[in-house]
C-alpha cells in the first residue's frame, strides 16, 4: 500500500513528516520532493534499507547513490578532504548541486557507493526535504524517483506512474521548481571533473575553478570507455517510445516526413511551426525549458503518437543541462 500524503511545499506540516521519519526509521522507502526531482530514499545509515532502493528502481547495483545531507556536521561524518572546498560549498549549499568527496565513514555501505571509494553528497535546498532530514536526524540515500532508464519524476503523479504500490509513502508538493537533476562535480581527483549538468550552470563553476575538466561525455551524452560517474553507461531518462532529437533545425522538415506519425516537443517560439506538439517553455526563459522537460516526456510517450521529435536548443546556460539529458535520452540524433 502506497500512501499519497500532500504536503504544502513552504510550510511542510510536522505530523505528516513525522510518519515518513517512522517509515525511515523502520527501514523503509519513501518518496520526498527536492527542488530539483522527486527522490526516492531511504536511511542512508541502513545498508538493507538501501538495498530496496536498488530493487524498487530496477537500478543496477553498479550505480551508487546521492547522500542527502542536512547539515555540514553530516558531511564531517561521511567525507574526508572537503575542508578546502568549504567557502564553495557555503556559496552553493543548500541547493542544487552534488559533490563526491572520497568517503570517509564505515557509517555508509559499500551498497550505497556501489563500492568506490567516494560518495556523493547533496545538502537540498526544498523545506521538505531539508526538515525531513532534519527530524529524522541522518543522512538520506536517494536517487531520481523514476524506473531505472525513464524519465525523472518531477511531481508527484510521475512517481505514482512508476512506484505505486512499491512504496509506503509519497510526500506531495506539486512540481520540483527546477525539473533537472543536480549538478555533480567530482572534487575528489586531481582536478575538478563536471559529472553531470544541472542547475548550477557550468559558465559559473568555472569562476570558481577555472581548470574544471568538463568531458567529452557531458556534451555528447553518448559515453565509451571506462565510465567516471557509473551512471553513464546506461541510457537514461528515455520514454517508452523512440525519441528523435533535432539538434540541426534545418534538418526539421524532412524528419518530419520521415516520422509521419509523430508529436513534436517544441520552444513557445517555433511552436506555430508545428501541428502536433507540446510546448515546453520559451527560450525568453530558459529555466522553464528544464523545468518541464522531464514532464513534456512523459506526456508525448501517453499520446497515441509513434514517435517524439524533439527540438535541440543552444547549449548555454541551464539548457546545456537539458540538451546533456536529450542526448541520452534519443534514439537517433540529427546533426
Ligand atoms: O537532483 C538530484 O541529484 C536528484 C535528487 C533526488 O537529489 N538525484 C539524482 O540521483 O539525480 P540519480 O541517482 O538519479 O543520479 C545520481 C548520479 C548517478 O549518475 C550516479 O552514477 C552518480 O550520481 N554518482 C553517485 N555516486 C557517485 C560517485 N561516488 N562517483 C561518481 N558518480 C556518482
Ligand atoms: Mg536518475
Amino acid at each position: 500500500m502506497t500512501k499519497v500524503l500532500k504536503i504544502d511545499p513552504l510550510n511542510p506540516d510536522e505530523e505528516s513528516l513525522k510518519e515518513a521519519v517512522k517509515l525511515l526509521r523502520e527501514g523503509e522507502v519513501i518518496v520526498f520532493p527536492t527542488e530539483t526531482v522527486y527522490g526516492i530514499g531511504a536511511d542512508a545509515y541502513n545498508e538493507e534499507a538501501c538495498r530496496k532502493i536498488f530493487e524498487i528502481k530496477g537500478r543496477p547495483s553498479d550505480n551508487p547513490l546521492i547522500v542527502h545531507i542536512g547539515s555540514l556536521s553530516q558531511l564531517k561524518e561521511i567525507a574526508d578532504n572537503y575542508e578546502p572546498y568549504m567557502d564553495f560549498l557555503e556559496k552553493f549549499w543548500p541547493g542544487p548541486l552534488t559533490v563526491i568527496f572520497p568517503k570517509k565513514s564505515k557509517k555508509i555501505s559499500p551498497v550505497v557507493t556501489a563500492g568506490l571509494p567516494t560518495v556523493a553528497v547533496r545538502m537540498p535546498a526544498h523545506p521538505v526535504a531539508q526538515k525531513l532530514i532534519e527530524m529524522f536526524g541522518h543522512p538520506i540515500a536517494a536517487p531520481s524517483a523514476n524506473l531505472s532508464g525513464r524519465p525523472s519524476a518531477t511531481n508527484a503523479k510521475h512517481v505514482v506512474e512508476d512506484f505505486m504500490g512499491r512504496v509506503k509513502m509519497i510526500l506531495d508538493a506539486g512540481n520540483a521548481p527546477f525539473g533537472l537533476e543536480s549538478t555533480i562535480i567530482d572534487l575528489s581527483k586531481d582536478h575538478p571533473v563536471l559529472l553531470r549538468p544541472g542547475p548550477v550552470e557550468v559558465e559559473k563553476l568555472k569562476e570558481i575553478f577555472p581548470e574544471l575538466v568538463v568531458p567529452d561525455f557531458v556534451r555528447s551524452g553518448k559515453f565509451s570507455g571506462k565510465p567516471l560517474a557509473p551512471g553513464m553507461k546506461y541510457r537514461h531518462y528515455a520514454p517508452s517510445k523512440p525519441l528523435i532529437l533535432v539538434e540541426n533545425l534545418e534538418k526539421m522538415e524532412g524528419i518530419l516526413r520521415k516520422y509521419p506519425n509523430h508529436i513534436v516537443i517544441c520552444v513557445e517560439e517555433r511552436k506555430d511551426l508545428y501541428r502536433k506538439k507540446i510546448v515546453v517553455g520559451s527560450l525568453k526563459k530558459p529555466y522553464s525549458i528544464a523545468q518541464n522537460m522531464f514532464a513534456a516526456l512523459r506526456e508525448a510517450e501517453k499520446t497515441e503518437k509513434e514517435y517524439i521529435i524533439v527540438e535541440g536548443v543552444e547549449e548555454r546556460g541551464i539548457l546545456f543541462a537539458v540538451m546533456n539529458r536529450l542526448r541520452k535520452a534519443a534514439s537517433e540524433i540529427v546533426r
